[in-house]
Formats: C-alpha cells, structure tokens, sequence
C-alpha cells in the first residue's frame, strides 16, 4: 500500500505531479468559481488545500458533499499556491466522498471550543488543532524517553501492573478483586482475602519503583515506563487517577549521580521536542503559552537551581506572601509554594533536597541528622513537581527498622528487605510524571487535555 501522508505532500515540491492525499475535512470556504477544501490527515499542523473548479462537470456535484468532519480521497496534481499561506495546493482532479459528516449535527464546526465542551466529545477532540499538537508531542516524548535511556545502556523493565504492595505507603490503591462485592455486603466477618484471585489482597501498582530496584540490582541501570494508577480524591488540575510514570533505577549510584541524570533526562526530552515539532511548539507558544519556546530553550541551556527543603522554607517564610497554607518546617510544599519558589525565587526549575523524614516514603535513605532525608524533587513553574526520587535506604537494619516505626510488616516486603541482604549497594532512582511533562513542554492547564483518555474522579466515560 503506497501510503501518502499530508505532511510528505507539503513537504514536495510542486510540479505538477499527480498526488492523492487521504483525509477528513476541515474547512470548506467557496468564492465565485472556486471551492477551497482544507483536508487532514493528523500528521502535521497544517492542513492540505484542495482546489475545486466548481464549474467542472465532473466536480461541481461531488463537492457539495464534502462537509467538516467528512472523510474523503482527493487526487489532484500539485501545483504552487497563488494564496498567500500555503506554497502547494491541490488542483483537485477527483473526490471520492468516503463517509459523509452532517453538518447539523458534527460537534466540531469552525469556532473554536473550549477545552471543558472538547473533553465531553473525548473521542472526536484529536481532529482538533490542539489535540493533534499534544498527540504529536506524546509522542515524540515517549520515543525521546527510551532513546534517551537505550542511549546510555539503561534495560527497559516491565514492572507488573497489578502489586499486592503499597509501593509508596500511601495506601491510594485501586484494589483489584474477584470477590463477589455484592454478596460480601453486610456480613460481619473479616474479609478472607485467601479466597480472592491471587489468595491475598491486590491493587493497581502506584508505582514500580520496588520492582525496578530488583533489577538495578542485577544490571545497574534500569528503568520503566508505564501506566500507575492512584485513587486520589484531588481534583485538581494536576492530578489523574491513571497516569504515566518514567522511572530510572541507578545501582552504585548516591543523590548526586540521581539528579545529575534529572537534569540530563529533562534537557534531552526538551531539546527533542523543540527540535522535531517545531511546527506543534509554535502553535503553544502563540495560542496556548506565550513565550514557552523561548523559556524551554533557556531551561534546556542553563543549571538547574538547587536548595534544600530548609532552605526552601527559609525562602517562604521570608517571602512576606500570604500563603493559603502557611509554610511550617516539617508540613509538605503546597502547590502555592512550589510555584512561588520556582517562579519568583529561581525563575526557572529548582532541585529540593533533603526533605523531612515523616512527609516522605519510607525506602529513603535516612540522613545522619535523624530528621531528613536523602530526598529531591524537582519543581517547575507553573506546575511545581514534575520528579519525585531519593537515594534508597540501603542498611538493612535501618530500612526494616523504619518500616515498623510506620507500622508495615517486615513480613510483606520480605523480598524487598533481601536485596539489602544480599549484595546490598547504595542505589538511587526517580520517578517522572509523564502528563506533568507534557503539561510542562506544551503550557496545557489542565493534566486531562494532555493525555487521550483521562481517569480521574467520576471521569471515565471514553
Ligand atoms: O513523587 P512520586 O509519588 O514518586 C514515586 O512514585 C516514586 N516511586 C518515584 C521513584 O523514585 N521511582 O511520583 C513521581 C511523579 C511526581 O513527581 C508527579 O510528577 C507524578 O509522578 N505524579 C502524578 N501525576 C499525575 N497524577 C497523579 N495523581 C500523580 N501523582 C504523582
Ligand atoms: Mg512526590
């Protein structure tokens, strides 16, 4: 099958050459003697000009069916445009309608819809300048993440989707069950989770951090790439309940070889996107974020900031800002202060390290001060957090120690407490939320228009 793109037909130069381009309507717009049909196809921004003698016999009936959202196979030849955006167009030869729209009914006429009307037709929005945009950065991004790490001899690990451990201690898990629901209402007994599907209670993974630090433990270096899924009750802007997270996994590696790849993996993902969506970028920075490109190729330029959390709340208190949440030593960033101390501290992204004990997970290594952690995060404006990662606890005294302190059984992580036994090495890892990413490169406000069908709160019609 010879498979002409609308991206390649732009990219031709015109000679007259015969072409057939695939696609579904965008725009129709007819003047006295000509119709110009805008077709898409997807694979870039800009939209292919059809044009259409409608006193052609042949021509001037089939036009009429071409409708916006209609899918049609146009051939022409290609020829140089007279018009003043575009330098090809088609002088369309032959239409043939494929399945017509109705344009009393097709949702997405010429106006342009909010972001809130487009999520409501979650299946209809990738025909939209702006979701063919962010489909097209996904995935580039995606792609820019295993070059990046394939580039330095990282395996790419499958950790498992369904865990019967709370990764993060956090206890947001989606359980998955085969018990019958319905039949176990109202009974008094405890729940016999022997009886269930894998003979012990389950949930979707929040994280495969643990199962990635089994094989840096065999390979060094690792990572994975996959869906987590957390049942936050936050309904918010930057949060879903099924999102996708890059995480690395370093063995012989401590905080600093952690962030120095941070910053590394963000500068490539970056450069990657203003470097091979151009076109998409441009439409950000004019429609969506003023200014993105510019400040993107800043970031990618330049150190990143580094503070520790102290430092960090030093920066707040001082600040003389009325913060909904006052900052206290010892209480977590509030998304407010995250911002305040990128955007009007930094002015551009900051590495927070050494975080209190207690707002963290328990595998981080512990530092001498019996009070922080070997923690960081890395916050951006606009966002705040995009990566969370630590050096590991790597004593296997002191780990298990900790656990009790937070009340989870040694029992249930006993494999986890293992590699600590057995040829124990200081390693270190993060994990990069992929929609928080996108949101970051695009200027995209809202996590649920940066990913194709978003999972949150009482969300999940597509
Ligand atoms: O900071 P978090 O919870 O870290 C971990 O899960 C570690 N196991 C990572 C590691 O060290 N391997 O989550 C990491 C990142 C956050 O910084 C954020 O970007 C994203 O995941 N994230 C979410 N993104 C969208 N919706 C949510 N509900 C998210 N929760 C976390
Ligand atoms: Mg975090």
């Amino acid at each position: 099958m010879k498979d002409t793109r609308i991206r390649d037909i732009l990219g031709m130069a015109a000679e007259g050459q015969e072409i057939t381009a695939e696609g579904w309507v965008r725009t129709v717009r007819t003047s006295k003697n000509l119709c110009f049909v805008e077709l898409g196809d997807g694979s870039c921004m800009r939209s292919l000009q059809c044009t259409v003698d409608t006193n052609d016999g042949t021509l001037g009936e089939p036009v009429k069916a071409l409708t916006t959202g209609s899918s049609a196979r146009i051939t022409g030849t290609l020829v140089p445009s007279l018009g003043g955006k575009q330098t090809t167009e088609l002088a369309v030869s032959g239409i043939e309608l494929i399945g017509w729209a109705s344009p009393d009914e097709y949702p997405l006429q010429k106006k342009r819809h909010s972001f809130e009307f487009l999520r409501e037709i979650a299946h209809l929005r990738p025909r939209t300048n702006t979701f063919g945009a962010v489909t097209r950065v996904r995935n580039e991004l995606s792609f820019a993440v295993h070059s990046f790490f394939q580039e330095r001899g990282f395996l790419y690990i499958h950790t498992p989707i369904i865990s019967a451990s709370d990764a993060e201690g956090a206890g947001q898990m989606f359980q998955v069950t085969t018990l019958d629901i319905d039949g176990l209402r109202g009974s008094k007994e405890p729940v016999d989770y022997g009886r269930d599907f894998f003979g012990k209670k389950a949930s979707l993974t929040v994280s495969g951090q643990l199962e990635a630090e089994i094989y840096a433990l065999a390979f060094k270096n690792v990572y994975t790439f996959g869906p987590t899924f957390r049942a936050e009750n936050s309904n918010t802007t930057r949060h879903l309940a099924e999102f996708w997270m890059i995480e690395p996994e370093m063995a012989f590696c401590a905080l600093e070889c952690d962030m120095e790849l941070a910053t590394a993996f963000i500068k490539h993902l970056i450069t990657r996107v203003l470097e091979r969506c151009s076109e998409d970028m441009a439409f950000f920075d004019q429609w969506i974020e003023k200014g993105i490109i510019e400040s993107l190729s800043r970031v990618a330029a330049s150190e990143f900031r580094h503070m520790t959390y102290t430092e960090a709340v030093e920066h707040l208190q001082s600040s003389g800002t009325a913060f909904e949440f006052p900052p206290e030593w010892g209480s977590d960033l509030q998304s407010e202060h995250e911002r305040y101390l990128t955007e009007t501290v930094c002015g551009g992204p900051v590495i927070v390290t050494d975080y209190p004990r207690d707002i963290k997970a328990f595998y981080m290594k512990q530092n001498d001060d019996g009070k922080t952690v070997r923690a960081m995060d890395i916050l951006v404006p606009r966002l705040g957090e995009i990566i969370g990662g630590s050096e590991r606890e790597a004593d296997v005294e002191r780990l298990g120690t900790r656990m009790e302190e937070l009340g989870l059984e040694r029992g249930d992580y006993w494999w986890y407490l293992d590699l600590r036994r057995y040829g124990s090495v200081p390693h270190s890892g993060f994990g990069l939320g992929f929609e928080r990413l996108i949101q970051y490169v695009t200027g995209m406000q809202n996590i649920r228009d940066v990913i194709p069908f978003p999972r949150a709160v009482r969300d999940a019609e597509f």
